[in-house]
């Protein structure tokens, strides 16, 4: 166990979320969502710098290039579904779960041209230009108005709707999927 002990599992959010210490997985998306709000804060630093820090560079890029396609399968593939077939009509959840997937599915572009721009800083004679600046700024933007949708509805319709069951294999998936459990 990296950090944290099993339970909250709670960490600094400045590194990789480790899943291991959570008992409950929509604690560990909470998690992740705090450390998306953390590689946000560090985007907009780096889209307002003359010459950004490389190593503030990598540390977004190793986000974006590995943990963030982690984070959207598993909300798309396992959360998502497992939310339409548990919400009752009443929860509404159908429009909200289309809209984040619409959502996703936009932001793999934007996702594409940021590391793109961001390796180019990498090299050192790069400057950013005002639409570099632009693009890194629509995709902190995107990622805050949909951090806020899950953060309001998503999480707490989950915590109320997922039974038990749900609960332990949607923390298996998210275990399975970062190499802590062995794939069946
Ligand atoms: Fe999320």
């Amino acid at each position: 166990m990296r950090r944290g002990t099993r339970g909250s599992g709670r960490g600094d959010c400045l590194s990789p979320c480790n899943p291991a210490p959570f008992d409950n997985p929509l604690d560990f998306i909470a998690e992740e969502h705090l450390r998306e709000r953390q590689i946000c804060a560090q985007i907009e630093h780096i889209a307002s710098d003359e010459r950004p820090a490389s190593f503030d560079v990598e540390h977004v890029l190793s986000f974006l290039d590995s943990e963030y396609g982690d984070h959207m399968r598993d909300e798309t593939q396992e959360l998502f579904p497992l939310l339409l077939e548990r919400c009752e009509p009443e929860d509404d959840i159908g429009h909200v779960v289309e809209r984040l997937n619409v959502d996703y599915a936009g932001a793999g572009k934007l996702v594409a041209r940021v590391s793109r721009i961001l390796r180019a800083c990498l090299t050192r004679t790069y400057d950013l230009s005002r639409t570099d600046r632009k693009v890194l700024l629509s995709f902190v933007a995107h990622a805050r108005r949909h951090l806020i949708v899950e953060n309001a509805i998503v999480l707490p319709l989950a915590r109320a709707r997922l039974s038990g069951e749900d609960l332990a294999a949607f923390r298996l998936h998210i275990l399975r999927r970062r190499g802590f459990v062995p794939h069946e």
